[in-house]
């Protein structure tokens, strides 16, 4: 009876309460326990997650602004391409709050070349010109599409992808992401410029390719 009785008003409450539960999972860092933790980079003994907090009374507005972004990266490289990241580490303000931003700038035919953020999905937002942004599944599908200014393209958490300049200008873009420190996984890098190398019988066995191809490759990645 007395189930009965509160089930109608228990009912919309339990949804409440199973809708207001955060689905741990899906955050990428953990929640902050303070209103802010400007991280201390320099202080040693780090350990865990993030990093040490300054002393908040010598925290000031300082510490929650960034000018990092404000100027366009030299794309003047081989790739045509240059990140330049807004995370914890230029930013310290960010430590223990899970977001960062990187700008991304792209000469004609530039290429942000395919990548994935261990620790992040992250959402790309077109400030300039015309990019092709694409990122593969597990499945190995491709989902791809040239994008404008203003227009928004989300890549989820770990998987490879990459951004193109497809346009006839110079083309920028915002990243946005659910971590202090998304982490970069670079494909050509992390196989081809690892330190020390991967041995060159693992890499000509798993692309099907002879040993020179190995060294011809590794040549250019510095390793
Ligand atoms: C706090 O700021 C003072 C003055 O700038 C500096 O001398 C001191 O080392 C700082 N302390 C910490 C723990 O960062
Ligand atoms: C851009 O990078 C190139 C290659 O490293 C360098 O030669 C050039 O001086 C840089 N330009 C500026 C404006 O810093």
């Amino acid at each position: 009876m007395a189930f009965r009785k509160y089930w109608p008003t228990a009912s919309p409450l339990l949804l409440y309460l199973i809708l207001a539960l955060p689905p741990l999972a899906a955050f990428a860092d953990p929640e902050p326990l303070q209103d802010f933790c400007v991280a201390d980079l320099n202080k040693p003994g780090q350990s865990g997650n993030g990093f040490p907090c300054k002393l908040v009374s010598n925290v000031t507005v300082d510490d929650f602004v960034s000018k990092r972004l404000s100027h366009r990266g030299n794309t003047s490289n081989p790739l045509g391409s240059k990140v330049t990241a807004g995370n914890v580490l230029s930013f310290p303000g960010l430590n223990t709050l899970g977001i960062s931003m990187n700008r991304v700038d792209l000469d004609i035919g530039g290429l942000n070349p395919p990548h994935s953020h261990p620790r992040a999905s992250e959402m790309v937002l077109v400030v300039k010109g015309q990019i092709l942004v694409a990122f593969v599944s597990t499945s190995n599908v491709l989902y791809s599409k040239v994008l404008g200014p203003g227009e928004l393209f989300v890549i989820p958490r770990g998987l490879v992808h990459f951004q193109q300049n497809v346009g006839k200008g110079k083309a920028s873009a915002v990243t946005a992401f659910n971590s202090q420190l998304p982490g970069v996984v670079l494909a050509s890098t992390s196989l081809f410029g690892a330190q020390p190398s991967i041995p060159d019988q693992v890499l000509a066995k798993a692309f099907r390719i002879d040993r020179g191809f190995v060294k011809e490759i590794r040549s250019k990645f510095g390793s």
